[in-house]
């Protein structure tokens, strides 16, 4: 047999998703994979019910229907002041995911670089991968999450590069990037000419005081950045599968032909249900944020009770525990297997023998970073509490 592509051989499978797998193999409590366990909110559930017995159920117009699209131009203009045209300025994807690749492929040429921040988002990687380019990583200091400028400039003017993608609020850090780091980013974009792909799937979770800034709001900025989000975290709807981008027409031209050949289109009842979502009223923002808030204090304040060490999350719904006192050690010289990391298997032994499933933080890093783990907390509070009393028992696999 000939070989498969060589691209695909580059990167393995998602260790989030496989720790999803290990988490139900041995009955642990999964908070590696970010995704709800409480109910999306009943007036969406209520109207997706309706569309069942009303339709639509065939394709819907390939960039997403018109009414969905209207109603993200009034959202997406109410958070950031910036109104994308729903004829020219907007595709509906199967969510962010989606909604990152067509975009990605849509800017880079096979040999053009694509800046990272480290510790990053898995897919980016892969993105970038896929479509032939090669990433340029610029790491984020695992203590303080703060960046270099210096170090940012080196990488955005190395010859070929076409683009930086900007997670904000971050996954798996919870970092949220301040107006001032914004700014930076955007200057730099501008002077070196560089198209900012931005994942701001967690546009509306984040805890006072932190703020979330567009950057596609700063100036010389809208013209170069294509903005992707997500409807999954917002409303509690990871499995709907519904994202999109935002940008100028020049640039969603060919984002929306990428888009209709990758999956012709999102799911045409969900967009219709969805329509109810994006019409939501200030008060859903506001108890969202409160909900997010309580589970965060609830978790952190359990994790600090154990004695554990982390860095408070600013947004998003992740928290980056240090591992280090755990005996694991460093990884070693010749390690082939990411299962082989000391991490890896800390995750391994705490979904086996304690009964909580994490992802190893080794799989956002591009530098050798061992000693951290990452859990999530968007769980209803019976959930949050069965894990920290297992939590409990983390003694037991200390080495
Ligand atoms: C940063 C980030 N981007 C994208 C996604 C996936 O988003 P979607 O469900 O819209 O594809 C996730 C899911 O965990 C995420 O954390």
């Amino acid at each position: 047999m000939q070989s498969l592509s060589s691209r695909t051989s580059t990167f393995t499978d998602s260790v989030i998703r496989r720790m999803t797998r290990i988490a139900n193999a041995c009955g642990a409590i999964n908070l590696s994979q970010g995704f709800p366990d409480f109910d999306p909110p009943a007036a969406l559930t209520e109207r997706l019910s309706q569309v069942a017995l009303s339709g639509p159920h065939q394709y819907a117009i390939t960039f997403g229907a018109q009414n969905f699209r209207e109603a993200l131009s009034d959202k997406q203009a109410h958070f950031s002041g910036l109104r994308y045209d729903p004829q020219k300025e907007m595709v509906v994807t199967c969510g962010s995911t989606e909604a990152m690749m067509a975009s990605m492929m849509s800017v880079c040429n096979p040999g053009e670089k694509v800046v990272l921040f480290s510790p990053f988002y898995e897919n980016y990687s892969a993105d970038t991968i896929l479509c032939g380019a090669e990433p340029v990583y610029v790491p984020l200091d695992p203590e303080t999450l703060e960046f270099d400028a210096n170090v940012l400039e080196d990488a955005m003017k190395q010859p070929g590069v076409k683009a930086l993608v900007l997670c904000n609020p971050a996954n798996p850090s919870g970092k949220v990037f301040t107006h001032e780091e914004l700014s930076v980013i955007a200057s730099l974009a501008v002077k070196y000419d560089l198209y900012v792909i931005t994942d701001e799937v967690y546009e509306h979770i984040v805890f006072a005081p932190h703020k979330h800034t567009y950057i596609a709001t700063l100036p010389g900025m809208f013209e170069r950045t294509i903005e992707c989000s997500s409807l999954s975290k917002t409303y509690s709807i990871t499995g709907w599968r519904l994202g999109y981008v935002l940008a100028c027409e020049s640039i969603m031209e060919r984002i929306k032909k990428v888009h209709d050949f990758l999956t012709v289109g999102a799911a045409a009842p969900l967009m219709e249900a969805a329509v109810t979502a994006l019409r939501f009223d200030d008060a859903y923002y506001a108890e969202l944020q409160a909900h997010y808030t309580h589970m965060k204090n609830l978790f952190v304040n359990g994790l600090r009770n154990l004695g554990l060490r982390f860095r408070e999350p600013q947004g998003a719904y992740f928290v980056l525990i240090d591992i280090g006192e755990f005996g694991y050690g460093k990884r070693s010289s010749n390690w082939t297997n990411d299962a082989e990391l000391p991490d890896a298997k800390f995750c391994k032994d705490m979904a086996e023998k304690v009964g909580v499933a994490a992802v190893p933080g080794s799989s956002f890093f591009r530098e050798p970073v061992d000693h951290l783990i990452r859990l999530h907390f968007a769980k209803r509070d019976e959930t949050l509490m069965d894990a920290l009393n297992r939590l409990e028992n983390l003694k037991k696999i200390k080495r």
